[in-house]
C-alpha cells in the first residue's frame, strides 16, 4: 500500500488552475519532494491531501483512504504543516506543545520530551515563541506534528525563509525522521533543499507535472555544470577553447568567461590554460547541474528569491498544524 496515491487531481480557483490533473505516488518509509517554483500548485495540492480544500476531480488516497469514504480517518497517522506553523508568541515553546497535548486528550509518557529532543531546540524550548527565530518556528512546528507520532509527515517548504545553517539543521532533522522509517512528503522551491533528502521527486510548473521519478533518474538529464571564469588574458583563454571540444566557453563582456562542461572535462581545460601561461585569477560553479535542469524543466528565470522569510503566509489560524489522531 502506497503511503499517498494522489490521481489525476486537479483544482481550479475561479480562472486559475492551479492543480492541472496531477499524478503522485509516495512510498511508505521514503522522503519524497514536490518541488517547484512559487505559484507551482504545491500548497494547493497539499491542502488537498489534508482535507482543507476538495479537489475538482480526481482521487487522493492516503493509506489507502479517500475523503470520499473515510472521510477525517483519512488523516489517522498523518501530520504536518501547511506554510509555516502558528503557536502562541507569548508562550514558551514547551507550553505550546504541552497545550496542543491537552487538545489531543494526552500523548504517552516521555513522548513530549523526545520530540522537543529530536528537533534539537534543546533549551530554547523554554523560552517565549515571540522571540524564536524562523527555523526554531519551524522545528517547533515539526515537534508539534510528531506528538501524533504519525507514519506520514507533511511539511510544506520546511526550509523556506530559512537561513544556510537553518536549512541543513532541517535537513538533518529530515534525515533523522526518515531514518526511523516515517514517511516524508515535503515541497520545496529550490532543488539543492531535496536533492540531498529525497529518494524521488515530483517537478510541477503550473499546476502540472515537469518530472516525476527518482533523484538519479533527474541526475542522469541534468545538463553540464557551468562555471564563471576570470583569466588574466580572457581573449587567449577563448582560443585555447577551440583544442577542447567538450568544453563550451563563452565570454560575458567585461563579466569574464563562462564555460560549461563536465567537472573533468573543465579541469582538463584549465590546466591546459596554466600550462600556456594564462594565469587564472577565479573558478566558480554559478548552479548545479539539477539547479539547471529545474530551471529548465520549470521555464523559470534564474533569480534568488530566498530573501522573504515569511513566505506569505499571513492569515493561517493559530495552531495550523493539521493531523488527526
Ligand atoms: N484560495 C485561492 N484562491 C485563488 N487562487 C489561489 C488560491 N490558492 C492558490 N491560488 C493560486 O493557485 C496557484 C498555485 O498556488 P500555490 O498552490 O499556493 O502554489 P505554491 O505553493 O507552489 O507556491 C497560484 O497561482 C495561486 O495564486
Ligand atoms: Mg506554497
Amino acid at each position: 500500500m502506497l503511503a499517498v496515491e494522489a490521481t489525476d487531481v486537479s483544482k481550479t480557483f475561479g480562472t486559475v488552475r492551479a492543480v492541472d490533473d496531477i499524478t503522485v505516488r509516495v512510498a511508505q518509509g521514503e522522503v519524497y519532494g514536490v518541488l517547484g517554483p512559487n505559484g507551482a500548485g504545491k500548497t494547493t495540492f497539499l491542502r488537498m491531501l489534508f482535507g482543507l480544500i476538495r479537489p475538482d476531480h480526481g482521487t487522493i488516497r492516503v493509506f489507502g483512504r479517500t475523503w470520499e469514504h473515510d472521510d477525517v480517518a483519512v488523516l489517522d497517522g498523518v501530520a504536518g504543516f501547511i506554510e509555516s506553523p502558528k503557536f502562541y508568541p507569548y508562550l514558551t515553546g514547551r507550553q505550546n506543545l504541552e497545550g496542543l497535548v491537552l487538545l489531543d486528550g494526552g500523548v504517552r509518557p516521555g513522548l513530549l520530551e523526545e520530540v522537543i529532543e529530536l528537533v534539537d531546540l534543546g533549551d530554547r524550548v523554554d523560552l517565549e515563541v515571540g522571540g524564536y527565530s524562523y527555523g526554531m518556528r519551524q522545528r517547533l512546528g515539526v515537534a508539534a506534528s510528531l506528538l501524533r507520532e504519525p507514519r506520514l509527515l507533511v511539511l510544506d517548504e520546511p526550509a523556506n525563509g530559512l537561513d544556510p545553517a537553518g536549512i541543513r539543521d532541517m535537513r538533518a532533522l529530515v534525515k533523522r525522521l526518515a531514518a526511523s522509517g516515517l514517511t516524508v512528503l515535503l515541497s520545496s522551491h529550490h532543488m539543492d533543499e531535496v536533492e540531498e533528502i529525497c529518494d524521488n521527486v515530483t517537478i510541477m510548473t503550473r499546476g502540472r507535472v515537469a518530472f516525476h521519478g527518482s533523484i538519479t533518474d533527474l541526475r542522469a538529464m541534468a545538463p553540464a555544470p557551468g562555471y564563471d571564469l576570470r583569466t588574466d588574458a580572457d581573449d587567449r583563454a577563448l582560443l585555447v577553447a577551440a583544442d577542447h571540444p567538450r568544453v563550451q566557453v563563452d565570454l560575458r563582456d567585461d563579466l569574464g568567461l563562462v564555460v560549461t562542461a563536465t567537472e573533468t572535462d573543465a579541469a582538463a581545460y584549465v590546466a591546459d590554460l596554466c600550462a600556456r601561461g594564462i594565469a587564472l585569477r577565479a573558478l566558480v560553479p554559478t548552479r548545479t547541474p539539477l539547479e539547471a535542469l529545474f530551471f529548465m524543466l520549470t521555464d523559470e528565470p534564474e533569480t534568488d528569491d530566498r530573501a522573504h522569510p515569511d513566505g506569505g503566509a499571513a492569515g493561517r489560524p493559530a495552531g495550523a498544524t493539521t493531523g488527526a489522531r
